[in-house]
């Protein structure tokens, strides 16, 4: 067996999902061009991109909700597939939360297990063994306009981790919160993700959250989105909150700020031309 050296970067985790050149067009409007991109099974991928990049396109293509063009690759565990074979195969959180406003917070968790087949009593069982870790314990019966936003993402992130998936797919879940609660929710998604080990994807606007939370950050250029630079990030795990303020921190936040602002400025420019 191969050895590897005390100083050489650790292997890379075996891929459980690949793309590669993919597009997506719609009508006239090109959202992906030339895609490429690979997550390892274990890891915590964050793609970070200017609005209208085409990051919700790619995630909706991972779920296997939308097919790209014909031309492109996408495997998933090592074998090829179209992107309606992932359906049911990946866990995810669209952007807009969607909690059903007629359903307690107990029945919005299982919703996903309900539409599986799972029979009710059960699946409620399981969710509320859940319910403490995700902060809810207590408020079970609640419905959704009783509790407060960064609540709401909490019962949308356990209706996700529910469905266990090898790959859960996360859309800016917490794109709506204030600053605090955000980072209060950031430091609760690692530990819930320490401790279940899954895949994640996860899609923000956001650089701070994208270094804090990712093992490699994704950034995507301007419309029609493709990879741009893939940033490893090598930061020790449990990340600490002060984290942010130290100087590797501090240097990769402005790699990738440079990236992105260069491709906004890009899209600005598009814009721009449309208007004159
Ligand atoms: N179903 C769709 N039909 C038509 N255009 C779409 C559709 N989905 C996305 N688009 C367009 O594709 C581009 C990328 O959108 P999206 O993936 O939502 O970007 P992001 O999530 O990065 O803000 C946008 O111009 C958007 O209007
Ligand atoms: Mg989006």
């Amino acid at each position: 067996m191969l050895r590897h050296q005390d100083d050489a970067p650790a292997p890379a985790p075996e891929p459980l999902i690949e793309l590669k050149g993919v597009d997506k067009t719609f009508g006239p409007v090109k959202a992906l061009s030339g895609l490429s991109a690979r997550v390892g099974r274990g890891e915590f991928v964050t793609v970070v991109g200017p609005s209208g990049c085409g990051k919700s396109t790619l995630f909706n293509i991972v779920a296997g909700l939308e097919e790209p063009d014909p031309g492109g690759a996408l495997r998933f565990e090592g074998r090829s597939c179209h992107a309606a074979d992932l359906l049911g195969r990946v866990s995810f959180m669209p952007q807009r939360d969607l909690l059903l406003p007629w359903r307690t917070v107990i029945d919005n968790a299982i919703l996903a297990l309900e539409i599986e087949g799972r029979p009710r009593k059960e699946a409620r069982a399981e969710a509320l063994r859940m319910l403490p870790e995700f902060g809810l314990a207590g408020f079970e019966a609640q419905y959704p306009h009783q509790l407060s936003g960064g609540m709401r993402q909490r019962v949308a992130l356990m209706r996700t981790f529910l469905f266990e998936r090898d790959l859960m797919l996360l859309d800016e879940p917490f794109g709506a919160l204030d600053a605090l609660t955000r980072t209060l929710m950031q430091r609760w998604l690692l530990d819930v993700w320490q401790r279940h080990r899954r895949t994640i994807l996860f899609i923000t606007h956001d650089v701070d959250e994208a270094i804090f939370l990712g093992d490699r950050v994704l950034v995507m250029t301007a419309r029609p989105g493709a990879v741009k630079l893939e940033q490893r990030i090598d930061l020790p795990r449990p990340r600490r909150p002060d984290l942010v303020t130290a100087p590797e921190f501090i240097r990769l936040k402005r790699t990738l700020l440079e990236a992105i602002e260069e491709e906004s400025l890009k899209s600005f420019q598009i814009a721009e031309e449309k208007i004159r």
